[in-house]
């Protein structure tokens, strides 16, 4: 049997992580993976963190199982979090899963069971995984225009034109906030326009939120969110805690989807718990639970948004530095969209060629499409990297 395996595509992502800490070179410098570093280069336990773990481990007093959608506790305040007013308990099913991805995964085989023929439309660019899992999965696959190489911002005429195009029941997947990987948004405006092109078409959204907290704020970043959640009838959201509570290997993700009423939501609910069971049983609960923890406690809650915030400015810093450094050198403001990017991505328009030699050259890693992480700069970097991007004639 297993002699009859083929070798699978390798993920660009994680293959970068591996020639980074493969190359022996000192000064290297990971712009790779998405994974927040403080200018010491660490990614740290947030403090909160630390806190509510030290208390789970005095106070907790089992590890039996969790009911099959995870701890309520934690679909209740994480999904207060991102809807806020938006959030109507009569239609909200919700289950936790092992991180963003696996809400990602969840929710592609939900649409799968409701509707087997629907086509999701996806962003070009995404992020590589999305349609890694759908082309698994076997579903239909359609993408809609979103980047524009040129201005390194949305193409929104574009975006609307093919999105023209989606039919009732298809689904459109949207990122919350944070592009990944171009780091251009939407505007309120635009948003809007989105909306009312989903309301006209009958298309599903189907928001990906990982980055809530790294953008413009924790409300500002779920605006966009809450409008879609407000408006449309049926709504699925794939949240993460990976990021803004830097739990990245306790997997905490959380999967919503909203019912157009409330007689719909618990065949929806019943739905989503079938689904982990399937799949894995129980959801992880360590990092669900650190979650709830901190969010329902005003102290631990206000120390996390205090340290979110120190990451969300650190990382606007470093774009704004990028930029002048940019600026400066070029004698223009062709990368000023740098700085107009939000969240830990930007994609900088670099040719695979001109990637290639920064890494080899200048040991700067960065995702072959030219993404860079942000939060893999310091001041000190910062300047280096914006001589590569000369050096490689981007
Ligand atoms: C990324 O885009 O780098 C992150 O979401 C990490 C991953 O799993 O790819």
């Amino acid at each position: 049997m297993l002699n009859d395996l083929n070798p699978q595509p390798a993920d660009k992502i994680l293959e970068l992580m591996q020639m980074f800490r493969d190359d022996p070179r000192a000064g290297k410098i990971d712009l790779g993976v998405g994974v927040y570093r403080n200018a010491a280069g660490i990614t740290p336990v947030m403090r909160a963190v630390k806190a509510a773990e030290k208390r789970l481990w005095e106070e907790q007093q089992t590890k039996a199982y969790t009911g099959l959608a995870g701890d309520p506790a934690y679909a209740e305040t994480l999904s207060a979090l991102i809807l806020g007013d938006a959030r109507d308990e009569s239609r909200l099913a919700a289950i936790a899963t092992p991180g963003g991805t696996g809400a990602i995964r969840q929710a592609l085989e939900l649409i799968r069971i409701a509707s087997p023929g629907a086509t999701v439309w996806l962003s070009a660019p995404t992020w590589p995984n999305h349609p890694s899992i759908i082309r698994f999965l076997k579903m239909n696959l359609a993408e809609y225009r979103y980047f524009d190489d040129a201005t390194r911002d949305v193409d929104f005429a574009g975006m609307m034109d093919d999105l023209a195009r989606v039919k009732a029941g298809d689904v459109v997947l949207l990122h919350g906030c944070c592009h990944n990987p171009t780091g251009a948004n939407l505007t309120p405006d635009q948003w809007e326009e989105v909306v009312a092109l989903l309301e006209r078409t009958g298309a599903i959204p189907f928001i990906d939120i990982a980055y809530q907290g790294f953008g413009d704020g924790l409300d500002e970043d779920a605006a966009a969110t809450r409008l879609v959640a407000s408006r449309l009838p049926e709504v699925l959201i794939a949240a993460s805690c990976s990021k803004n509570f830097g739990i990245y290997r306790e997997r905490a993700g959380l999967l919503m989807a909203i019912a157009p009423d409330s007689t719909t939501r618990p065949v929806t609910q019943g739905t989503l718990n079938f689904l982990n069971r399937q799949n894995y049983s129980f959801p992880p609960d360590h990092g669900a639970r650190v979650v709830s923890m901190i969010l329902d406690d005003d102290a631990l809650r206000a120390d996390w948004q205090a340290e979110l915030e120190e990451m969300r400015q650190g990382m606007l810093d470093l774009r704004e530095q990028l930029a002048a450094e940019l600026r400066q050198r070029t004698n223009s403001e062709r990368f000023d969209f740098i700085a107009r990017h939000r969240g830990m991505f930007s994609r900088i328009g670099a040719s695979p060629e001109q990637v290639r030699h920064m890494r080899e050259k200048h040991g700067i890693y960065m995702v072959g499409d030219s993404r860079i992480n942000i939060a893999g700069l310091n001041a000190e970097t910062v300047p280096l990297l914006a001589e590569a991007i000369m050096d490689a004639g981007v």
